[in-house]
């Protein structure tokens, strides 16, 4: 049976910043609250026009270049998203053709775990030989969902876009993944309006229904339960321990969330990639985002492990163990 190995990363931010002044001015809130409660100093902001498909592509685009893979080599695109460009087609579908592929492309919705779902699905195909190269984006516009007038969540989300290529190789490179789903916590963190049980009407629109409503402590308590729970499941699914892991990837939600994640499970610092401070929380493109800037600081290396592990609405929680294999 072949093994899924990645063999490129890439993301791309949009230019414009929102920082925390920004944010003062817009809801009663402060540079040192935000700072200090979630560690966020900057998010990016999609230009206008610019929809979830074209920071995917962009970020696919260069997935592809830095895989030295032809377009047509492509045989699956799965795009991890909850900010769709429309209700249909998929956004996989538009951003397949901005990049000029010419395979099968589907949407999957896991919120903020999306990547890591996306992960797993994409390494059963490869490992089931119904494909041999497939490229996985995380890509988010969260401004078009967030509401400007909420300061419990307006400091913490950003736009952006990350992407993997993941290819069917004899060298182990995903090692386990481990998925979970709790769908009784759905009320915790969702957009009431604008799908089948709620479509958007002028009245709705008013009354904000479009934009996201969280729950944000308890979805804190959440994460912190539930992340270093299923980081530990898919260690023991891949053999190893932590004191294996040579990069922890958590999904960027919370600086808070990532250190007591990070205190629960006995993870050093040193190993655990915080990236949450100039991008805020992206979503399904955060982790594949901070996994882009490991790559690009030259920190990973051939045979590290990694643990990507992320958790958002849903409620969804999902962790990855990776061999990472490329030389350079
Ligand atoms: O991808 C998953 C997405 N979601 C998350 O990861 C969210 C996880 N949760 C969080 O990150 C945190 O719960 C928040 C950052 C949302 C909130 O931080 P917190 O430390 O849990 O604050 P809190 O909700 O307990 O509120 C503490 C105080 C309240 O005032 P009172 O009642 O103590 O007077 C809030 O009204 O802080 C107030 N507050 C703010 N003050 C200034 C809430 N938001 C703000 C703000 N600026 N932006």
């Amino acid at each position: 049976m072949p093994s899924a190995s990645l063999i490129s990363v890439a993301s791309w931010l949009p230019e414009q910043r929102l920082t925390n002044a920004d944010l003062e001015k817009l809801v009663d809130t402060s540079d040192e609250w935000i700072r200090s409660r979630t560690g966020i100093a900057e998010r990016r902001i999609a230009a206008p026009g610019d929809a979830t498909s074209d920071l995917a592509a962009r970020a696919g685009a260069i997935a592809i270049e830095r895989a030295g893979v032809q377009p047509a080599d492509i045989d699956l695109l799965i795009v991890a998203t909850s900010t769709p460009d429309m209700v249909l087609p998929s956004t996989a579908c538009l951003a397949q053709a901005k990049m000029g592929l010419t395979c099968p492309a589907f949407d999957l919705n896991a919120a903020c775990t999306g990547f890591i779902y996306a992960i797993e699905m994409a390494t059963a195909v490869i490992e089931a030989g119904r494909a041999r190269t497939v490229m996985v984006i995380g890509a988010d516009v969260l401004s078009s969902i967030v509401d400007y007038s909420d300061r419990s969540t307006c400091i913490l989300f950003g736009d952006g876009a990350g992407a993997v290529i993941l290819q069917a190789s004899d060298e182990p490179g995903v090692l386990s993944v481990h998925l979970g789903a709790d769908g009784s916590g759905a009320d915790l963190l969702y957009v009431p309006a604008g799908g089948s049980a709620a479509p958007a009407t002028c009245e709705r629109i008013s009354a904000g229904e479009t934009y996201m409503r969280m729950n944000g402590n308890e979805v804190f308590k959440f994460a912190v339960r539930a992340i270093p729970q299923v980081t530990n499941e898919a260690l023991a699914d891949s053999g190893l321990t932590l004191a294996d892991v040579d990069w922890l990837v958590p999904h960027q939600a919370n600086q808070r969330i990532t250190d007591t994640v990070a205190q629960r499970l006995g993870m050093p610092s040193e190993r655990v990639v915080c990236r949450i401070e100039d991008t805020g929380n992206t979503s399904s493109a955060s982790i594949p985002i901070a996994l882009d800037s490991l790559y690009r600081e030259g920190h990973l290396r051939p045979g590290h492990i990694l643990a990507l592990v992320g958790f958002g609405a849903g409620l969804t929680y999902g962790a990855a163990i990776i061999r990472w294999t490329r030389e350079d």
